[in-house]
């Protein structure tokens, strides 16, 4: 029997083999990077907004890293879809964990993390809240 957990990593190595929204976009509304630095994993996510300038339309990814760094990033590329910027930004660790469906231990939970990171990050940058280069793990 596959049990929920069983289930759930399945699903992390699935999206980590098959990203979704893998590669470049062209016309994104905007793009931010992040790495962690522990371990120099990056994602870099490309945002495309409805023309109501709020709600995402498309979000596509690139990035190098561990399992759960890059299959965090592809559940998010789909998960943000149709969010606004707002409530990408509201967004906290545990949906992420509710997202990937099982506990992060402490030292994977800065994989877990990066990509929302470069999502809230991005948004704040694009709407002129936050200056920075880069998105790190770090605090
Ligand atoms: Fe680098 Fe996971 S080991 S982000």
């Amino acid at each position: 029997m596959v049990s929920g957990s069983d289930m759930y990593r399945q699903q992390i190595l699935d999206h980590y083999k098959n990203p979704r929204n893998y590669g470049e976009l062209d016309d994104a509304t905007f793009e931010h990077v992040g790495e962690n630095p522990m371990c120099g994993d990056t994602i870099k996510l490309f945002v495309k907004l409805a023309e109501d300038g709020d709600t995402v339309e498309y979000v596509s990814f690139i990035g190098d890293g561990c399992a759960i760094s890059q299959a965090s990033a592809s559940l998010l590329s789909e998960e943000l879809q149709g969010m606004s910027l707002e409530a990408i930004r509201e967004m906290d660790r545990d949906d992420i964990v509710e997202m990937l469906g099982v506990e992060v231990s402490p030292m994977r939970v800065k994989c877990a993390v990066l990509a929302e990171k470069v999502a809230q990050d991005g948004a704040a940058i694009y709407v002129g809240d936050k200056e920075l280069d880069e998105t790190t793990t770090e605090e």
